[in-house]
């Protein structure tokens, strides 16, 4: 049963609901966010428990998100709310839905920095300078062109500008539709590149370094900051809880099994991750990288990849248009719901709330950018346990959304599903098959709170 329609809209079939929905959760989080965490979190252990996430909550969760999303078919605050309503329930649960558009909203404000990244290095590489002079460095030359943007906020702001505004513009002129044509083919043009370039990494650098980085795992890594880490990256990687896929799931066809999309969508986008993964680990052992070193890593690991192999300028100019097509679609989604609610909310035209966001988050940037810069006015410093701990702007928002805003919205989509939501509400649409059917809801009541619960409560210090 679902509630009356309000918008009659779905997708034209099951293949272009995975395909959109793959689009929104593969971008910037499985090529830049991804390895660079792995790495600093100790490589196949973070790489298990990950996986273990995965499987067992974010899978779960996602089949809860969409299925509220199908119900309500509305945006997602209010689709809650009616859900809720229709449930004998409070309709402040709706909150969950606003919460994930408030996500959305700190998420953009450093991705649209990372996309500009991406952007500058398509101009970088048509400029050739992906080609390493007789005598030089691979590794010393990538890692003064980036260090040429990354000290140079203004170049930055500008970049990031530039990502913003085309956001805007095509968030404002509604023509998203053309993007998504453009995109199912970017996609698996940016999947079969990602193949060969893993393939060329792990043939002509330290294959066999990397391959046991990713997979043998150190036990003695695990800590509690791995569980909270790969939880996050789960999250965030699979776009949960920031009101995308509520609103995906409000245009799924009927008689489209909820559970098999799920699980296809969380399969393409652990592969993607684990592609990448291949494509640059392999570069950091063979040319004795520092792993740890945070966001950098992969606009040092590919260039250098790009100026060893044949061909690798056009490969590189390639793989970054593609790249940063990938972020503009995700940077799409992560702005739609805030604009979506401008228009509902204050009754503003498109335009403008397209704008007013926009300039929003442009503003909020301005905070990633310095932090990147080493400006000391985006960096914080309190004590906890004894330690003094500094983050920078940009960690700070990263940390609050991927760590707590994304992972608490799954908390409360799992409460709300599993025990409020009406179960003739609920049943309807999973798609499972019935001896599956106790299993996601045993999943959903009591296996995901707990486990979720259990990471927060290490993250405000119980258990260290
Ligand atoms: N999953 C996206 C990525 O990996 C990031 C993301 C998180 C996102 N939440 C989102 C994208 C909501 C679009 C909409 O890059």
């Amino acid at each position: 049963m679902s509630l009356p329609a309000p918008s009659h809209a779905t997708w034209s079939n099951r293949l272009a609901y995975i395909l959109a929905a793959t689009g929104a959760a593969v971008g910037l989080g499985n090529i830049w966010k991804f390895p660079y965490m792995m790495g600093e979190n100790g490589g196949a252990a973070f790489l298990l428990i990950y996986l273990g996430c995965v499987l067992a909550i974010g899978i779960p969760v996602m089949m809860a998100e969409v299925l509220l999303g199908k119900t309500g078919r509305r945006s997602p605050g209010a689709a809650v709310a009616e859900i809720a309503r229709q449930s004998g329930r409070s309709a402040h649960w709706g909150a969950i839905g606003w919460m994930g558009v408030v996500a959305g909203f700190l998420i953009l404000s450093f991705y649209a920095v990372i996309a500009g990244w991406a952007l500058a290095y398509v101009f970088y590489a048509g400029d050739g300078q992906f080609v390493v002079a007789e005598g030089q460095v691979a590794r010393d030359v990538m890692g003064e062109l980036l260090s040429g943007l990354t000290s140079d906020p203004w170049a930055m702001v500008g970049w990031t500008s530039a990502v913003m505004l085309a956001t805007v513009v095509t968030v404002a002129l509604g023509v998203q539709k053309g993007l998504e044509t453009t995109v199912k083919y970017a996609m698996p043009t940016l999947f079969i590149m990602l193949l060969a370039l893993a393939g060329y990494a792990l043939l002509t650098s330290d294959g066999a370094a990397a391959l046991k980085f990713m997979f043998a795992p150190d036990f003695s890594k695990i800590s509690v900051d791995t569980v909270v880490m790969a939880l996050g990256q789960a999250f965030f990687s699979l776009s949960l809880a920031s009101g995308v896929v509520m609103m995906y799931g409000a245009y799924l066809p009927e008689g489209t099994s909820i559970a098999r999309t799920s699980l296809a969508i969380a399969l393409a986008d652990t592969t993607v991750a684990l592609t990448a993964g291949m494509a640059i680990f392999p570069v950091v052992f063979g040319n004795g990288l520092p792993i740890d070193k945070g966001p950098d890593l992969v606009f040092l690991t590919l260039p250098i990849a790009f100026s060893q192999m044949p061909g690798g300028t056009y490969f590189g100019i390639a793989f970054f248009v593609i790249l940063v097509f990938a972020a503009f679609t995700s940077a799409i989604a992560l702005i739609e719901s805030s604009v979506a609610y401008l228009v509902e909310r204050f009754a503003l035209r498109r335009w403008q709330a397209a704008g007013l966001a926009g300039f929003a988050i442009w503003l909020l940037s301005l905070g990633s950018v310095a932090s990147f810069a080493g400006h000391d006015w985006a960096k914080f410093s309190w004590q906890w346990h004894g330690q003094t701990v500094t983050k920078n702007f940009f960690n700070l928002i990263d940390f609050l959304t991927a760590n707590v805003m994304l992972p608490l919205g799954g908390l409360l989509i799992c409460i709300f599903v599993g025990y409020l939501m009406a179960p003739a509400l609920r049943d309807g649409h999973l798609g499972l098959r019935p001896s599956l059917r106790p299993v996601w809801l045993w999943l959903v009541r009591i296996f995901c709170p707990l486990a979720i619960a259990a990471v927060f409560l290490s993250l405000i210090g119980i258990g260290r």
